[in-house]
């Protein structure tokens, strides 16, 4: 669940600062990006080179470096994050962040976050229990932030109560439990196809097209985000994935993806057909290189290929959700909405090519998308990244 995700880990002056450690570590493991925030105090718990050395990023202590002037920002940081975890958090942290005291990077940060915030207080026994604290815990909560509460047992100050803050492994996996109840994607399964397809003419020629998966991958990596397990049938392409929650089968031709998406989608929730699978192979593979004749036209003979889109639309199952897209140069509305019936598809994402930022190679994606039971909604230019959260909220629904 934390693969991918963007974590500011904000550390404040409590002897259970080291724990912080552990936990950026544990982060990192599970393929998390962490930039921590830290308080003037928490500096004296735990060094900052341990904590740059472990993140491999410099900390964000202070509102701009002294030498050279350079601001940092807590609204970018804000807008980063896809969470936040204030670990440990002290009394007087968890003070100022229940009643605005916005004088130091960590709390502007907190004010500024528009991601989910994790609250580890670490305390001794009776300042936990002291009403002021406990009011401001409540008026955390009621802001929507999450408490991770401490546990009960040793403290640094030799007595024995709740104040300790809870272990790493425990706050990870709280934060892992949230992101897992909170998605309907959790524990679904996607089978995606991706890219385009090579059609071998000879042992160096193939036919192709300019599909660069792009948009697939953004589709796989943003149904991994949201916890669902993914099996990524990838055409050649030169992208790379980053979620072990993806299994990635790479193809090279249309017969190949077929064969794969017909062994996975029985087993699957929903599929999403994102490939430009190539309609068309060479009838004859040559096991030579074909020669050059001088002045002769080559007349190489082409059949269709089996279409995956039709095939699984064919077997699909009541519950199971299908997926297309249709990239169109003419008549696009007309042609998206043929396919979306002979496909038997839930619903169709169509693009134009004629429409800039649009289709093959490019980072960008204008779509439309129109379902089986007749809506049409049109999204504006997006991210690739963007689009797929749309394309993914529309299986979802
Ligand atoms: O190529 P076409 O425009 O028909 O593609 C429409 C949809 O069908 C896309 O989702 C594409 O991935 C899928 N398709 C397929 N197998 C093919 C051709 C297309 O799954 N042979």
């Amino acid at each position: 669940m934390l693969a991918g995700k963007k974590i500011v880990l904000g550390i404040t002056g409590s002897i259970a600062a080291y724990k912080a450690a552990y936990l950026c570590r544990a982060f990192i493991k599970k393929g998390a990006e962490v930039q921590v925030v830290i308080t003037p105090a928490g500096k004296e718990f735990i060094t900052p080179v341990t904590l740059s050395a472990l993140t491999r990023k410099p900390l964000v202590s202070e509102f701009f470096t002294a030498n050279d002037g350079t601001w940092h920002s807590h609204v970018d940081l804000g807008v980063w994050a896809d969470l936040m975890l204030i670990a440990p958090a002290t009394a007087a942290t968890i003070g100022k962040m229940a009643n605005g005291i916005a004088d130091n990077m960590l709390i502007t940060t907190y004010l500024s976050m528009k991601a989910p915030v994790f609250i580890a207080p670490a305390m001794d026994l009776d300042m936990y229990a002291h009403p002021s604290t406990q009011q401001n815990l409540e008026k955390l909560k009621s802001y929507g932030n999450y408490i991770i509460e401490p546990a009960t047992g040793f403290l640094a100050s030799a007595l024995e109560g709740k104040g300790r803050m809870e272990e790493p492994d425990t706050i990870v996996q709280f934060i892992e439990d949230f992101f897992e109840k909170k998605s309907p994607l959790a524990k679904k399964k996607i089978v995606i196809t991706a890219g385009p397809t090579y059609e071998k003419i000879d042992p160096v020629r193939y036919i192709s097209n300019y599909s660069s998966g792009k948009m697939g991958f953004a589709l796989a990596e943003e149904c991994a985000s949201r916890g669902a397990k993914v099996i990524l049938i990838s055409g050649p392409v030169k992208l790379n994935t980053i979620y072990p929650s993806i299994k990635r089968i790479d193809v090279e031709s249309a017969e190949e993806m077929y064969r794969a998406a017909l062994e996975y989608f029985p087993q699957m929730d929903a599929g999403i057909l994102c490939a430009a699978v190539a309609d068309y192979k060479p009838v004859h593979y040559s096991e030579n290189k074909l020669k050059r004749k001088t002045g002769e036209v080559l007349d190489l003979k082409l059949t269709p290929n089996p279409d995956i889109a039709a095939a699984l639309g064919q077997i699909k199952k009541p519950g199971q959700i299908l997926v297309g897209f249709a990239l169109e140069t003419d008549s696009e509305r007309i042609h998206a909405e043929e396919k979306l019936k002979k496909k038997n598809l839930d619903f169709i994402v169509l693009n134009s090519l004629k429409e800039a930022g649009s289709g093959f190679q490019v980072d960008t994606n204008k779509i439309t998308i129109l379902d089986s039971l007749g809506n049409v909604k049109d999204f504006p230019l997006k991210s690739k990244k963007e689009v797929a959260k749309d394309i993914i909220n529309e299986t979802i629904k």
